[in-house]
């Protein structure tokens, strides 16, 4: 049997690289032939000596430290390269670890590097919404990315499914009926995606390397409007769906009850312009996902699934 390739893998004690992590240690064919590097700043914690129990490689690295990425790089196949701007909410900083990142990955060799990226939202919508600093600083790093000619594959993660049950999507005054709320038409298109499916993109972004070098990957179960992801929780719970509702919130009431939470005011904007973004142009650019059914071999997670089990709908009917 050929030697195991190593995957390293970013992000590994979080939502999108911790499902990275699962598919590639327990997938039947995968975990003959891959190794896995899981890379987390603290190994003691619980998540990390989790991972490690289930038969991962635990590092630490830090994405602010270049040294200590080329050092758990090393001998690495593939990685998968993942920033959390909400951490800090500052995109040079994001923008920064990327490259930190992107350096590391070209001076360590790798032959297949995944970044985790998003569109660049100023340029797509000609400026209107140019407040979208998280897709902007992930399009900024995957230039820098190209630049370096590193033999790379985009993932472009959808709208967070598991984002929606609880504030955005609970029960609202006056009558308490299930409500699904957003600064956006019931027409506006949300690319419904389920993190703890990155494992099944990646698979099949490693298992076609070469079609996929230099591409983008989009990363959604399904393109689902507002008012589809309500009638889906309506056929799912058809007792409280029967009075469940979209409410396009107005933009003051969105901005008013945001900063009532304290929120600053550039991340309301850029809030607002994310959803915004769904009416147009396009959380994807109105790209089609044809090209990611056509290469997942695995099932991935619907609306319907998700909402089935969410914790906030536990015990609806
Ligand atoms: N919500 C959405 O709908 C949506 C859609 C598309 C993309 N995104 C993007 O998803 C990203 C977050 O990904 P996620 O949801 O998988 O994150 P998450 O579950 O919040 O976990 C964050 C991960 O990042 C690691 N990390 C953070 N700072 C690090 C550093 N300095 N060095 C090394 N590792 C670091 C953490 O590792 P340790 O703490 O263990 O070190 C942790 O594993 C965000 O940038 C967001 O913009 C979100």
């Amino acid at each position: 049997m050929p030697p195991k390739k190593i995957i390293t893998v970013f992000g590994a004690t979080g939502a999108q690289g911790g499902g990275v992590v699962s598919t590639f240690l327990e997938d039947a064919a995968l975990k003959d032939e891959w190794t896995v590097r899981a890379v987390t700043r603290d190994v003691s914690k619980e998540s990390a000596k989790k991972l490690s129990s289930r038969g991962a490689e635990v590092v630490s690295a830090d994405l602010n430290d270049e040294e200590s990425l080329i050092a758990v790089l090393a001998g690495s196949y593939a990685v998968y390269g993942v920033t959390n701007y909400w951490e800090k909410t500052d995109a040079d900083l994001e923008v920064q670890q990327g490259k930190n990142l992107a350096n590391a990955v070209k001076k360590s060799s790798v032959s297949h590097y995944i970044w985790s990226s998003l569109l660049n939202i100023t340029e797509l919508s000609k400026g209107k919404l140019c407040n979208v600093y998280h897709f902007d600083s992930k399009a900024k790093v995957e230039d820098y990315v190209r630049s370096l000619e590193i033999p790379a594959t985009y993932f472009m993660p959808g709208f967070y499914m598991t984002g929606v049950p609880g504030a955005m999507f609970g029960p609202q005054p006056p009558d308490n009926a299930w409500t699904f709320s957003l600064p956006a038409s019931p027409e506006a298109i949300l690319p419904m995606y389920h993190p703890g499916d990155t494992g099944k993109y990646v698979k099949a972004i490693v298992n076609n390397r070469d079609k996929l070098l230099g591409k983008r990957f989009y990363g959604a179960t399904a393109y689902m409007t507002a008012q589809e992801v309500v009638d889906t929780f309506k056929t799912v719970f058809p007792e409280a769906g029967k009075t469940a509702r979209f409410f396009s919130v107005p933009e003051e009431a969105f901005r008013g009850a945001m900063k009532a939470q304290g929120t600053p005011d550039f991340i309301v904007s850029e809030l607002y312009e994310n959803v915004k973004l769904f009416e147009g142009p396009g959380y994807y650019g109105g790209e089609s996902l044809g090209e990611t059914h056509k290469l997942v071999t695995d099932r991935l997670t619907t609306w319907a699934e998700y909402a089935k089990d969410a914790e906030a709908f536990k015990g609806l009917e």
